[in-house]
């Protein structure tokens, strides 16, 4: 079982072929289902592993958004409860896949280093309800947020907010839009980009003239930024096919957060960073140092 979840974390990320085809032929209306591509795997809609399926002590969850979606998520509890520690990760996975798929993840999180894991699924996505798109989204981070600070046992920990891919960016503008509120104790970044905007002149170079057709924006360049005090952790994937390894650089480059921390992966490509040595080191490493 863990075998196959973990291939399954290596689902095709649509990018490359998805957004060509949106520009080169003009199918503005296309660009939702190709950028959020939630059928990839087939029947991600449908099948989705269950916490129990790795014996995670979870609750499985329907969260409503205030504008009618009802949200899956699954809230994993440490293991071993005299061992605890009072952190709350909220992840955001890529976009294909999900929240099941990422269990794996969720499962260190929670057994190996302690922490309440909320694992949110986006409005389209698994068993969520509505469609994807940027400013929907942005309303289910914030209902998963929100979600942690309305409940006893959640309100008083250390949030820690882990993004990747696509992810990342919704990561960065949760950060952003919450940076006021003090409770946020720390952003992991993976293999995430400047914008989406930007991803199409990397990806296909004769397409450039047409990136204002791009209606989904997701600005981290722009947005990162505005994120201070707030330690970040940036994980790079040197071989990721997908979002060049240049965006992330770049990204460490203009935060301004203080303590940022840069650790790449020199054979980490856009699906399999996560399984390469030391990223669990490295987040570790991080929690122990600046959130714990
Ligand atoms: C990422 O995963 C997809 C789906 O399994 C696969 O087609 C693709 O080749 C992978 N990319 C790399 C670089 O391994
Ligand atoms: C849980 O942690 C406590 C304290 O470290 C330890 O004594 C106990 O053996 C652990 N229980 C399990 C089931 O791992
Ligand atoms: C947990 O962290 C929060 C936020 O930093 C803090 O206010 C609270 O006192 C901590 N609780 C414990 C039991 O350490």
């Amino acid at each position: 079982m863990a075998t196959l979840l973990w291939g399954y974390l290596r689902v095709p990320i649509m990018f490359a072929s998805g957004l060509g085809a949106v520009v080169s032929s003009g199918l503005y209306y296309y660009q939702n289902e190709l950028i959020y591509p939630r059928n990839i795997p087939a029947n991600a809609r449908t099948d989705v592993p269950r916490p129990a399926q790795l014996g995670l002590d979870a609750e499985e969850l329907s969260l409503p958004t205030p504008d009618g979606e009802t949200l899956s998520a699954f809230l994993i509890k440490p293991g071993n409860v005299s061992k605890a520690k009072n952190v709350t990760f909220i992840m955001f996975h890529g976009n294909a896949g999900n929240i099941g798929h990422r269990l794996p993840i969720a499962k260190i999180l929670a057994n190996e280093f302690h922490c309440n894991v909320l694992m949110l699924e986006y409005r389209g996505y698994g068993l969520s309800t509505g469609n994807p798109d940027e400013k929907g989204i942005a309303k289910d981070s914030q209902t998963g947020l929100d979600f942690i600070r309305g409940r006893g046992d959640l309100k008083n920990t250390k949030i820690v907010i882990y993004g990747q891919s696509l992810g990342g960016a919704v990561g960065i503008d949760l950060a952003v839009k919450n940076k006021d509120h003090g409770d946020i104790a720390g952003v992991i970044l993976e293999n995430t980009f400047l914008s989406i905007k930007k991803m199409i002149p990397s990806v296909i170079p004769a397409a450039k003239y047409l990136t204002p057709l791009c209606h989904q924006v997701w600005p981290s360049e722009e947005m990162l930024p505005g994120i201070t005090n707030i330690p970040i952790l940036f994980l790079s994937g040197l071989q990721d096919e997908i979002v060049p390894p240049s965006h992330m650089k770049r990204l460490f480059d203009i935060c301004r957060s203080e303590p940022k921390i840069w650790k790449e992966f020199p054979y980490g490509d856009h699906n399999n960073t996560v399984t390469e040595a030391g990223y669990f080191h490295y987040v570790q490493e991080f929690l122990d140092k600046y959130i714990v």
